[in-house]
């Protein structure tokens, strides 16, 4: 997924607009799309000859879940688009976000709070959860609105800027933001900018920022795509959101990897439209430096998804001295905790104590491993508590005599719990890297390494050399790895995955399969790997590699210092990647 720049004040989109300037040497202003940036769950729908074939999350840029059959319930979802279209785009990739109105998401909670189930936190949380619902008949009953904001080529023909393509979205029924506006210039889109933010608290969906786009595809070619992130486009994020309560208490919770931190627990209050009732004060230093006691008036932030935090303690009360302080031993174990030199952060160093065991349990079936479904909190804790899991891999050796004893476990639970655990055997090699747990390595880094490696035996037996060698591997990290694979407690608890029937499938890549069938590619200039490289990535996924540019060539994928080629494509309109747009593509 392409992320976006993102600026925050006038003076840093003055200098973003800027270099637009140079990059499409302009002497008149830009114009510029400036639209909401909706905060729900970003989704790209394909449609083959006109119909909708399928439709996909594009939540972290890898893995795009595949959630047509859901998708397919949503009325602002066109599943037939015009003749005319059908003929002229045989095939059409349009993205949007996919939202709840704050009015239906209240409604819903009321009906969920009637039927006795849990909830949704959020807005947010409840367009994702209702996306990916196994049963799209529950996705049918939900609000759900699908918000289109553009299509994945610009080469369309007789499509040649932002706006004709939203002219184009809503003839084909398609819902489009109201507050989309056209302006020309930094004043004018500051303008635009304040307005939106203006109306914010009151219009009836989240949003946290304005998206500005540079208007004309052609000028967007131009500017084209540093990494991830497109030079076209910056997001324009609202200034996080403030708000005073009252400390409560000071909690202590113990992660995955034994650190202690310190949560502010506190009157409930609003900030930026959620209710805000913990926040984090992060280490023992900070803590200090707030200077805090229970009872004390603070300030508290939250901008975006971050977690909210206390910023400060209002000056010019009465205080209660009634002091925080930090603890000794572990919260949850009750062992000793202590302060590494030069780390910031208490640990309780008991592997087995039990909070660090939840941790560990709740990371390994979360989504980005093995995707237990029904695993919260509760559940976890009474497992643990009941001696039925005490690591991870006991998961695999439940059964419903074990399970049935437990409160509120009923038979269909069960076996619901136990019909996920079955599915999650065959869990991909980079969730099960992610799985484990090893310090560092989060989602982005296990799919690099089971992209490398291939196999599960392969990684565990790479050295520390062979690891760094991997481009987004560091040496702190490689070693982390080695001394994970090295470490007896994990080899047994390894062993005691594939006795419990893991299947530990090697990497497939399922996302570049096809992508570039039938297309043809030429490659110039100096690229930061030998050419046979791309060569193999280009014809992997199903395109031809060719030497010489001509009408029919599809890309120019062009390094540094490049030759005649990129004239030759600039005159003949052909798309030109750098490597990140190639590996976007991919
Ligand atoms: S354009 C190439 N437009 O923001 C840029 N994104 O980092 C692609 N989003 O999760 C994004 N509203 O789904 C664009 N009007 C809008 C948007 C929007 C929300 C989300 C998007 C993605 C993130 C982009």
């Amino acid at each position: 997924m392409l992320s976006l720049q993102k600026v925050t004040t006038a003076e840093e989109f003055g200098e973003f607009n800027r270099r637009v300037w140079e990059a499409v040497e302009r002497s008149e202003n830009i114009e510029y799309v400036l639209e909401p940036k909706l905060d729900g769950l970003a989704v790209e729908l394909v449609y083959e000859h006109g119909l909708f074939v399928l439709g996909s999350t594009r939540g972290d840029g890898h893995t795009g879940e595949n959630v047509s059959l859901n998708l397919k319930t949503i009325g602002s979802i066109p599943l037939k688009l015009s003749e005319d279209t059908a003929r002229k785009y045989p095939r059409l990739e349009v993205r949007g976000e996919v939202i709840m109105r704050l009015s239906d998401f209240k409604k819903l909670n009321r009906q969920l709070e009637e039927q006795g189930t849990a909830t949704l936190a959020n807005p947010r949380n409840g367009a994702a959860g209702s996306l990916r619902q196994l049963d799209p008949t529950i996705t049918a009953s939900r609000p759900l609105l699908f918000s289109a904001y553009g299509i994945s080529d610009t080469g369309l023909a007789g499509l040649s800027d932002q706006g004709e393509v939203l002219d184009f979205l809503r003839r084909e029924k398609f819902y489009t933001n109201e507050l989309i506006r056209t302006v020309r210039g930094v004043d004018a889109v500051t303008a635009a900018f304040n307005e939106i933010e203006a109306m914010r608290s009151s219009m009836d969906y989240e949003i946290d920022g304005v998206v500005i786009k540079v208007n004309s595809f052609s000028d967007q070619e131009l500017l084209g795509q540093i990494s991830r992130a497109p030079r076209w486009a910056v997001a324009w994020k609202f200034s996080a959101e403030l708000a005073e309560t009252v400390l409560v208490g000071v909690e202590f919770s113990v992660g995955r990897t034994g650190v202690v931190t310190p949560v502010a627990r506190l009157e409930p209050v609003k900030v930026g439209g959620v209710l805000v009732s913990n926040a984090s004060l992060h280490n023992e230093d900070l803590l200090n430096d707030l200077n805090l006691d229970i009872g004390d008036r603070v300030v508290v932030r939250r901008a975006g998804d971050v977690i909210p935090e206390v910023v400060e303690r209002l000056e010019g009360q009465s205080r209660t001295n009634k002091p925080i302080r930090y603890p000794r031993n572990c919260p949850s174990c009750g062992l000793p905790i202590v302060r590494p030199e030069g780390e910031a952060a208490h640990r309780c160093l008991n592997l087995a104590c039990p909070a660090q065991t939840e941790g560990r349990l709740y990371h390994f079936s979360a989504k980005t491993g093995f995707d237990v479904e029904g695993l919260g909190g509760k559940l976890a804790r009474q497992l643990i508590a009941e001696k039925l899991v005490s690591d991870p891999a006991d998961l695999f050796f439940l059964t419903k005599e074990k399970l049935l004893p437990l409160p509120l476990m009923a038979d269909k639970r069960a076996q619901n719990l136990l019909d996920s655990i079955e599915r999650s055997r065959s869990a991909p090699l980079p969730n099960i890297i992610c799985a484990l747990g090893i310090i560092g390595v989060g989602e982005t880094a296990s799919q690099i390494l089971a992209e490398h490696s291939g196999s599960f035996n392969k990684l565990a037996e790479s050295s520390v050399d062979e690891l760094e060698a991997i481009h987004g591997i560091g040496s702190v990290m490689a070693r982390n790895i080695v001394d994970f694979f090295e470490n007896k407690g994990n080899q047994r608890m390894i062993a005691k995955l594939r006795q419990g029937g893991v299947e530990f499938p090697d990497y497939v890549s399922s996302r570049s399969a096809g992508r570039l069938s039938g297309k043809t590619v030429v490659i110039t200039g100096k690229l930061s790997r030998p050419r046979s490289h791309f060569k193999n990535l280009i014809e992997a996924a199903g395109g031809k590699v060719l030497g010489a540019v001509s009408a029919s060539t599809d890309y120019l994928l062009c390094g540094s210092d490049p030759g005649s080629k990129l004239d030759k494509a600039r005159k003949l309109g052909i798309k030109i990647l750098d490597e990140a747009g190639l590996s976007d593509l991919l």
